[in-house]
């Protein structure tokens, strides 16, 4: 197969200064891409900025050969926001693709979180994917193309301690994917995302909590964070960024080598008229069965 270029083409990615991101604007970058590397370069939980993270990956495409502007603007202020498709605009001249990936931990007991904790991990996680597609969107529909590659997590599907902010926050971001891939079918735009695997500081942070859970050893938890460096999860972006991509509305778990899908399934169920709580209660399994089950399609 060819390789999927990006050549003439101009992404932004948010976040891109650590981590996760900083893999996929790496890889975006080495395929031909213009990068707009956003990154306010804040702390773990949001807290304080720095511009040496974005500065520093912009400096690496650089002396890769590539070409890439840093922006510096926090995702979850609208004008910031805007002001980041405005650098593609203006620097590059264009705008083919955004990849959704900033983002904050902070996790805790569900009681023992803030309303303001909840607040925040929706500002950034929601309404920064929010902003940042919004401000994007114009174009995308002017040139009836455009790539929309948001960032959920398997967290958002609960079976983890302490995330009922940064899960729910996340479960909004698939939401939006699934209506936005929707609505800009008409436009030519596809909107997809990922859920990440990868030992990132985000991910470093929530080690202990981890092992507790798995009940893994120091050992067992340090092979399994070996095994999951950040650039295991570009290829998955670049391809849902691409051109090619067919994908639209989906969800792909991404990491350590590997890739599927996370899908909605709707299972046959039963039916009864009249259907009674006590039908319910008496086909609990039946009705949970996935045998037979179709995946829920935008
Ligand atoms: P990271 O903490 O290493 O990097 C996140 C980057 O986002 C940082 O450089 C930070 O400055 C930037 N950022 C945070 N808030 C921002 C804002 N308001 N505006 C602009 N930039 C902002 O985290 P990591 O692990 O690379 O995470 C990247 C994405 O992947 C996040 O959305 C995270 O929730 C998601 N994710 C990560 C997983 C993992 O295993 N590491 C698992 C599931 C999801």
């Amino acid at each position: 197969m060819d390789e999927l270029r990006f050549d003439d083409q101009v992404v932004v990615v948010t976040g891109a200064g650590r981590g996760i991101g900083r893999s996929h604007a790496l890889l975006l970058a080495a395929k031909g891409a213009r990068v707009v590397v956003a990154d306010m370069g804040g702390g773990i939980d949001g807290s304080g900025s720095s511009p040496d993270p974005a500065d520093e990956v912009v400096a690496e495409i650089r002396r890769n050969g590539g070409d890439a502007v840093a922006h510096h603007a926090s995702v979850a202020d609208e004008a910031g926001a805007a002001s980041i498709v405005a650098t593609a605009i203006d620097v590059f001249g264009r705008v083919d693709a955004i990849v959704n990936n900033a983002g904050i931990h902070d996790p805790g007991r569900f009681e023992a979180l803030s309303v303001e904790q909840f607040r925040t991990m929706l500002d950034v996680h929601f309404f920064g994917t929010l902003f940042v597609t919004r401000a994007a969107w114009p174009h995308f529909t002017a040139a009836g193309y455009g790539r929309v590659v948001n960032t959920a997590s398997e967290a958002m599907l609960g079976g983890l301690p302490e995330l009922t902010s940064y899960g729910a926050a996340k479960g909004a971001v698939f939401g939006l994917t699934r209506n936005l891939a929707t609505e800009g079918a008409a436009h030519g735009i596809r909107v997809n995302a990922i859920a990440p695997r990868a030992f990132t500081r985000m991910s470093a942070s929530s080690t202990d909590a981890l092992m507790a859970e798995l009940s893994l050893s120091r050992d067992e938890m340090e092979q399994i964070n070996a095994s999951m460096p950040p650039e295991l999860c570009a290829p998955a972006v670049a391809f849902l960024a691409h051109e090619s991509c067919p994908l639209n509305g989906e969800l792909l778990q991404v990491g350590m080598g590997g890739v599927s899908r996370l899908a909605v399934v709707e299972t046959p169920g039963i039916a009864k008229d009249p259907l009674t709580a006590e039908d319910i209660a008496a086909n609990v399994d039946a009705i949970r069965d996935v045998t037979g089950a179709q995946a829920r399609e935008v």
